[in-house]
């Protein structure tokens, strides 16, 4: 299959990627075809064509895309899929509907995200079925913001083209030699590469950071390793670092949960305490993009201030006493 040198190849043999699942188009009858750059390996009988899925056919006729390749993956809260658009071939991501999907702690992850307009911020709160719309929307734009932003602010995420109809269409993160980027959670690592994936994923939260964004949900499965290394996907539930009060034990959660995963390969990042030492720079005002990491929290080595101490102490009591004396006076006065 590889007899072109420019052949790139859409590979479905990853464990989260059974040949089964990857069907080809609706209109397709030949075995091996070419999309843009992605070429799709067969072999497709007529009996892998899928029909074009219902939430993409506004797209299919708006024009947005050109025909529906395949699916790739369907999770938690999207269904995701290959698509052309003109010459290239691009992800579709198409959420599922509230009621189908878990909301994971869906307050907290609402909690400092803005809603402009206040009437949507009552029906939202009241749950009502233009609440419900209104979330949804929100949910899903909150993604498409988070990818402007992080691009923005030099994080490595999918280009996003356009969101509309519950569907976000981005590019399709691909490997070096042109397969469907695996997610990290596919892949082994040496110790080295390890050691370097890591702290290249540390130095990309520091950005989201300063960028004032929280993944929320950071995992080995929300990376995906691009043939110009990783990509963060899957922001949906982006957090607001400023305007949210579980903030701080999430960005700690996000760099656990890379920890966790590069320590199965590199033990000595269990013991270093990242997210603690990145949301101490943040408060403090000192975290800048390329703020170096120790791994290690200072512990407060200044001797105690006792005099100080005491001394506050003894004013609060006189303070007391004397607020105590003022009431006692007024009281006896009426
Ligand atoms: N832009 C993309 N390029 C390639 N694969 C993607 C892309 N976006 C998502 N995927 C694949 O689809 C899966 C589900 O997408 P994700 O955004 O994580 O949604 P979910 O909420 O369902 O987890 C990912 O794990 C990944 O394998
Ligand atoms: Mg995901």
């Amino acid at each position: 299959m590889g007899s072109s040198s420019d052949a790139l190849i859409i590979r479905h043999d990853f464990i989260h990627l059974p040949r089964s699942k990857l069907t080809a188009a609706s209109t397709g009858s030949s075995i091996h075809r070419f999309f843009g750059r992605a070429y799709l390996s067969g072999p497709f009988t007529a009996d892998d064509r899928m029909k074009i899925p219902k939430r993409l056919a506004p797209l299919l006729e708006e024009g947005l895309i050109d025909e529906v390749i395949g699916q790739l993956m369907s999770g938690k809260e999207a269904t995701v899929y290959v698509v052309r658009s003109g010459e290239s071939t691009r992800c579709a991501k198409v959420y599922k509907d509230a009621k189908q999907r878990s909301f994971r702690q869906a307050a907290s992850y609402r909690d400092g995200r803005k809603v402009k307009n206040s009437r949507q911020a009552r029906a939202m709160e009241k749950g009502t079925r233009y609440g419900r719309q209104m979330q949804e929307a929100s949910w899903q734009n909150a993604e498409v913001d988070a990818l402007f932003r992080l691009a923005d602010a030099g994080v490595r995420v999918p280009q996003p083209y356009i969101c509309t109809d519950g569907v976000l269409l981005m590019e399709l993160v691909i490997d070096e030699v042109g397969d469907v980027a695996p997610r990290l959670n596919d892949v082994d690592l040496t110790e080295a590469r390890a050691l370097e994936l890591h702290a290249l994923l540390l130095n990309q939260v520091v950005r989201m950071l300063c960028a004032g964004v929280i993944h929320g949900d950071l995992s080995e499965y929300n990376i995906l390793l691009a043939a110009d290394g990783p990509v963060i996907i899957d922001l949906p539930q982006a957090v607001d670092a400023a305007g949210n009060n579980e903030a701080a034990s999430m960005l700690k959660r996000d760099v656990d949960n890379l920890a966790a995963y590069f320590g199965r390969f590199a033990p000595q990042i269990l013991t270093a305490s990242f997210g603690t030492e990145i949301w101490a720079l943040f408060e403090a005002g000192q975290l800048h993009v390329d703020a170096e990491l120790t791994g290690r929290i200072e512990a407060d080595t200044r001797p105690v201030d006792l005099d100080g101490v005491l001394q506050e102490l003894e004013e609060t009591r006189l303070e007391e006493e004397a607020r105590v004396r003022r009431q006692q006076e007024l009281s006896a006065g009426r």
